[in-house]
């Protein structure tokens, strides 16, 4: 495929949504056809899946339930609308994908890793992103940034089960080449600028 995928990831209020947007603005400024979208979510039938999955109605979702769904929705969103955007050479910019899924699911809810990959594998018809911004930030900073009444039923986990997601997070960049981890305490504008000097030294269009 001619596009690439660039996915954010990293925990709640760690400022994926703000420097996904960012930098996709600057893409665009420099000319490039750029497709942002997030995770869980994307097309409709993903979105409403989203629905399912945040909703505080569902406090007797079992783990196993909750990663099938975040796969239900995945492939939909990378069949429908990602791998399309990537055939016609867009920089596809995903706030969140499948790490988030080996983090939350895998690591702090205990799914079988095993398990994950291979159904990640069927979601993702196999793709994989070429960088992963990992913006990495302490629990208490993040969750006091999203601190608000109608916390979603992911962001009312305790502390401890987003200091898992956390640690995950950092495991999985050693993991993987495609990770860049980048200190999220600072600045917006630094943190943008950062971002886009790393990406610069790996992508020469
Ligand atoms: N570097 C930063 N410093 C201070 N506040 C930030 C920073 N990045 C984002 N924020 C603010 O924190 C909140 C959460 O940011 P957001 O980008 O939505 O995080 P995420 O998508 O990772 O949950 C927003 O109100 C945003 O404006
Ligand atoms: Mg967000």
């Amino acid at each position: 495929m001619k596009g690439k995928l660039i996915t954010f990831e990293g925990i709640e209020g760690c400022g994926k949504s703000t420097q996904a947007r960012l930098l996709a603005e600057y893409f665009e400024r420099r000319g490039k056809e750029v497709f942002l979208t997030r995770e869980p979510g994307g097309p409709q039938i993903s979105e409403k899946i989203r629905e399912i999955l945040l909703s505080n109605e569902n406090e007797e979702m079992l783990a196993r339930t909750e990663v099938l769904l975040y796969a239900a929705s995945r492939s939909q969103h990378t069949g429908e609308w990602i791998m399309p955007a990537m055939k016609d050479g867009k920089i596809v910019i995903s706030d969140r994908y499948y790490d988030s899924t080996l983090a939350y699911q895998g690591a702090a809810r205990k799914i079988d890793r095993k398990v994950i990959d291979s159904i990640t594998r069927f979601a993702t018809f196999d793709i994989k992103p070429e960088i992963t911004i990992l913006i990495d930030i302490p629990v208490e900073t993040g969750l006091s940034r999203i601190k608000r009444k109608d916390a979603d039923r992911l962001e009312r986990e305790s502390i401890d089960f987003h200091r898992k997601v956390r640690r995950a997070f950092l495991e999985l960049a050693k993991e993987e080449e495609r990770y860049i981890v980048i200190d999220g305490t600072r600045s917006i504008d630094a943190i943008n600028k950062e971002i886009i000097l790393r990406i610069e030294e790996r992508i020469i269009p």
